[in-house]
Parts: structure tokens; sequence; C-alpha cells
């Protein structure tokens, strides 16, 4: 078999050992894979390379990924859709694995079943916000990243008594917030999901400041909706605004600020939240879905996305993968939320 492989979407650690997983498992088997240059733009212009042993080699812990990603949506490009079709076809592709978030993989899951694309799944992304799986590979690194960070702020807030705001993305839903909150100490925690007011914030922080503590953390995620605050900039091809342009941890702090009277400011944590080498977590998560998703190609099981289930790696359909995302449930928020002020 020739296999393709593709990162779309915006990258994360651990796509490297995916791709490694899927080429040491297929060469295992006798079958050659293929880079797929830049997520879903490689196979509309058409940019391939090969993939042999030595390129492969050494991937494991490396951030990034080797075969380069985009936000190339062919639904959205006239006459794409039909480029990627041929383009596969000429290059004998036998099989696709696609590694990516909601957009990538919902342009896998129409492509499988509009177009009968042999395509299966790998489901990436800091976010974690992918339905049918626990666990998305990226999230574990994002969220120990941003608990380092909150960690060191928590030194600096005492020292000064200030109240430090900490934006950390995950677009529409707060779990890097969330977890990594809970796991550095957060005393308040701000996501879309669960949407508190900045009064309710105000009050957790004077709260606290009343038993005699002279600083405060504050994580606010990228997608919370703050009043007054527009989405503006650019949009991309799946229709997403650029969050970090908002500014919501600006307009957290300069609200906090002026309702408590604290000293604030503001850490945008931003891109450094994807970047460098993966958590030994996510490099195994990594190269579990990597191996099923190989496997998945073996057998014939297209339309398939490898996920995690308690324990165990299974396979379930890309379609319910990408139905809907996967928000913070009102319990994960509680135990949060047990903690503020
Ligand atoms: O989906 C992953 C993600 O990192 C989001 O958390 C964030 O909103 C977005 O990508 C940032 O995208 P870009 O890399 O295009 O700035």
């Amino acid at each position: 078999m020739k296999v393709g492989v593709l990162t779309g979407g915006g990258d994360c650690p651990g796509l490297n050992a995916v791709i490694r997983a899927v080429a040491r498992r297929s060469f295992a088997r006798g079958h050659d894979v293929v880079g797929i240059r830049e997520g879903w733009r490689g196979l509309v212009d058409r940019k391939l390379e090969p993939l042999g042993p030595r390129e492969v080699s050494g991937l494991l812990p490396r951030g990034g990924t080797i075969i380069g990603t985009s936000r190339t949506n062919p639904f959205r490009i006239e006459g794409a859709v039909e480029k990627v079709l041929a383009n596969f076809q000429q290059e004998a592709l036998d099989a696709l694995v696609a590694i990516g978030g909601e957009d990538t993989l919902g342009v896998a899951a129409r492509l499988y079943s509009e177009h009968e694309l042999p395509v299966v799944g790998v489901p990436k992304t800091i976010d974690n916000d992918l339905s049918a799986t626990d666990y998305t590979f990226g999230f574990d690194t994002a969220v120990f990243i941003c608990t380092e960070a909150i960690d060191r702020l928590h030194t600096t807030a005492e020292s000064h008594n200030r109240v430090m705001v900490v934006e950390v993305m995950g677009r529409h839903t707060g779990w890097i917030a969330v977890m990594s909150g809970i796991a550095g100490g957060a005393d308040v925690i701000l996501i879309p999901e669960h949407p508190i007011s900045i009064d309710e914030a105000c009050d957790d922080i004077m709260r606290r400041h009343d038993r005699g503590k002279d600083f405060s953390i504050v994580v606010v995620s990228e997608g919370y909706e703050l009043e007054g605050l527009e989405d503006e900039g650019e949009v991309d091809e799946f229709g997403h605004t650029r969050l970090s342009q908002r500014g919501v941890g600006e307009a957290l702090a300069r609200e906090i600020e002026s309702r408590t009277g604290f000293e604030t400011r503001v850490t945008v944590l931003g891109h450094v939240q994807r970047g460098g080498s993966p958590t030994p977590r996510d490099r195994v998560l990594a190269t579990r879905y990597g191996l099923k998703a190989a496997d998945l190609v073996h057998e014939g099981s297209f339309g398939r996305m490898a996920a995690l289930h308690g324990d165990n790696i299974v396979d379930v359909s890309l379609e319910e993968a990408t139905a809907e995302l996967k928000t913070v449930p009102p319990d994960w928020y509680g135990v949060a939320r047990a903690f503020f002020g």
C-alpha cells in the first residue's frame, strides 16, 4: 500500500510522534509512506514527499510537524475538492491518515462520506475539544506549560501583592484553563462554557483578600465572552477569528483593577503553549494513536478515527467525532470552583 499522512490546523506537540508511529508500523508491513505537505493544501497543490526510515528517525521528542501544516479548507476553495481527489489518484495513494482537530477531521469526514476517500483520523489539538475521545494528544503538554507558568506567576504575585491574570488558549472550550488552573491552584478561572461574571470574579478576589491573602491568580480562557469585547481581525478558512487578537486577558485585567483597586498584571501565554517537546504522556498517546491509525489503514477500516476510551485505544466514526465540540462539563468546572476566592 501507499499511505499518505498529513497534519492540519494548529500544530501541537506529538504530531511527529504520530507520523513516526504510522510510518514504523506501515514499514513493518511493507507499505510505503508519503508525507503530504502543509495539511490539505498539499493535496490541493500536489506537494508530497516520501517518508522513509531516515526521515522518521529521531522524531519522538520533536515538537511541531516535519511535514508542515495549514488551515486550508478544500471545501471553501473553488475546485479544490476535485483537485484533492484527482491528486490522490494520480499519486496512486491507497489510504490517507489525517492528523488534526475538528476542522481537519471535519474535512476528512466529508471527503469520506461524500467522496469515499479512504481516510482515517487521529485526534490532535491542545484544546482537547474533540468528541468521542477522552483526550487528544498535545493537551497534556499545553497544560504542563501553563501550570509551570502559573507556578512562576504565583511567586512574583505574592512578592508584589498583585492580581495576575493569565490568558490561555482553548478557542471555544476551557479545558486548558480548567486543568492548568486546578493544577496551578488558580483563585478564579473564567471559561466560555460556564461564564461567571466579572462581578462574581471580583467578589471572589475581594473575599480572598479579606481572608488576608494579598495576591490572586486568575486564569482566563481566550474564548471567554467579556461584555463589550468584539471579535475582530482575520478569519481563517474554517470561519475562526484569531482570538488572541481580542485581548480578553488585557481587558479583564483592566476591569479587575478598576473594580477591586488591586494592582493587576496580565500574561498572555500564546503559542508557547503549542511549542517544544511533548510530555511523556503525549508521546505515548501519540504513539498509540499512530499505531492504531496504521492498523485501521491496513484493515481497510476507513472513515474511522483512533480514540482513547479510559485506558484503551479504540476506533470511532469520524462523523461522530466531528459532530460537536466536547465542552467542559459542569462537574469538572465544579472541581475548579471549589477553590475560588
Ligand atoms: O486550535 C488550537 C489553537 O491553538 C487554539 O487554541 C487557538 O485559538 C488557535 O489554535 C490559534 O491559532 P493560530 O496558530 O492560527 O494563531
